[in-house]
């Protein structure tokens, strides 16, 4: 049988993996793939003392890789949405099946991208994109494609995951955890991505387009990060029976699909409010399977690269039958931000005089929103004229919520910024 020849451009975190996994488990790979699969080419501008490439052609120029007629298939692990673009654009048009793990550029691109490999007869695999080692694009593709689902719900940001993670169980600030967070080398130089909730939202909105069949444009997800979240909010929460994780949530409702990336409030007693550390969950709602939560690595030179492979041996295996299985039918419905529902803890300064409690909770009756907890907190010191007020409303129109909200801030009994962050009981 025909050898089935893989290229490989970028040699950093993942591609240094990928390599890793070649030399490690040359013999499974092909046994896997019913066929001989190789490491022909790799394009890398520079060597990585993390893999030992000696026993493979690298070229330094990364287009030699693309332009390789030997290559069948071709993976892309540079990053970025612009070079990356044209290394996959190229090498599908040249009809070579592309693997990926760049959510960005899928979430950017994808749609044209899966058009231009369906118009090739070519696959375009991108299962390392969203929650790394979790083989979650296969769950949603394959193993529940029997399914109507309703709901995905994921910690989807392994930096966000372990910030929170370390928050909560050693009472530390947030700056102080992101600068272990980038010396561990689990956040970027630049964090913005993973703490701004921007690398989350890119996953979600790939997820959210498997599971309800229809393509959701860039900025289609609510983003809120987790630079906001105080040690205060996470040490309430906790008293109130609540952990804090930076969720993705995408749910189809009767009048469009929520697509939203925030911190979230989750019962203690929720099995995904006990993921920790750097680790990703997905919980995933179909119409037959019910729910399933899927816990793994989500990022990290290994797992990816155990992604990307998986897809690599999925190709090989298919031959020509390789597609990327995919049919949009048309662009996904959002609904907008102030017609989602979700209760919300809220927490504040209050001026502790009689009568605040009470004007607080009609601040909320009127917009018929009830409060399921109210916890007024003790003076830090007895000279203290102010006192934090924490509660948690029952499950509300977001557009409500906002107008109780005006209504409080308006209260000259409340002092300074109002924290607000949503509770999820839905999974
Ligand atoms: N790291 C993870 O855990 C993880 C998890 C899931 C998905 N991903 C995705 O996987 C992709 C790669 O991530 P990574 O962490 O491996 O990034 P990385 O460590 O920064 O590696 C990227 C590599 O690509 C090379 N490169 C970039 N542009 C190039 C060009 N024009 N020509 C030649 N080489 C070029 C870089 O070379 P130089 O060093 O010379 O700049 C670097 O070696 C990204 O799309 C990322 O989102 C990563």
């Amino acid at each position: 049988m025909k050898p089935v020849n893989v290229g490989l451009v970028g040699l950093g975190t993942v591609g240094s993996g990928i390599v890793n996994i070649f030399n490690k488990n040359a013999a499974l790979l092909s046994k896997r793939a019913h066929c001989s699969l190789q490491l022909s080419h790799i394009g890398a501008r520079r060597d990585n003392q993390l893999c030992d490439t000696s026993a493979y052609r690298v070229s330094r120029d990364i287009f030699d890789v693309v332009n390789d007629p030997d290559v069948d298939v071709l993976i892309e692990v540079i990053g970025g949405t612009t070079i990356a673009k044209d290394v996959i654009t190229q090498a599908l048009k040249a009809k070579k099946h592309v693997v990926t793990a760049n959510k960005a550029l899928i979430a950017e691109h994808g749609d044209a991208l899966f058009k231009l490999a369906n118009q090739n007869g070519v696959a375009l695999k991108y299962e390392a994109a969203v929650a790394g080692s979790i083989p979650i694009i296969k769950t949603l593709t394959e193993g529940l494609s029997a399914n109507e689902v309703s709901s995905v719900v994921g910690i989807i940001n392994g930096t966000g995951n372990f910030i929170l993670s370390e928050m909560t169980s050693k009472g530390r600030e947030f700056a102080d955890v992101l600068k272990e967070a980038q010396d561990l080398g689990y956040a970027e130089a630049d964090p913005t991505f993973d703490v701004e909730g921007i690398d989350a939202a890119h996953k979600l909105q790939i997820l959210a387009s498997l599971a309800f069949g229809r393509w959701f444009n860039m900025g289609s997800v609510s983003t809120e990060g987790i630079s906001k979240v105080a040690p205060k909010d996470i040490a309430y929460a906790s008293e109130l029976g609540y952990r804090i994780k930076h969720l993705g949530i995408a749910r189809q409702t009767s009048e469009g699909c929520e697509l939203r990336v925030h911190p979230t409030l989750i019962n203690v007693s929720e099995s995904i409010a006990k993921v920790d550390g750097a680790l990703n969950a997905v919980y995933l709602n179909g119409d037959a399977a019910g729910g399933a939560l899927s816990v793994g690595a989500g990022a990290g030179s290994l797992p990816t690269a155990s992604a990307v492979m998986a897809d690599v041996i999925d190709v090989a295996k298919s031959g020509s039958a390789a597609t990327s299985a995919i049919d949009f039918e048309g662009e996904g419905h959002v609904l907008p931000l102030d017609q989602c529902r979700s209760a919300y803890y809220v927490r504040f300064v209050a001026i502790d005089r009689p009568g605040v409690m009470s004007e607080v909770a009609q601040a909320f009756s009127k917009c018929d929103i009830s409060l399921e907890a109210i916890l007024q907190k003790e003076k830090r010191q007895s000279s203290d004229d102010v006192v934090d007020v924490v509660l948690i409303t029952n499950t509300v129109q977001e557009a409500s919520f906002n107008q109780a909200i005006s209504a409080l801030k308006s209260n000259g009994a409340v002092v300074g910024d109002i924290q607000r962050i949503r509770v999820e009981t839905q999974f």
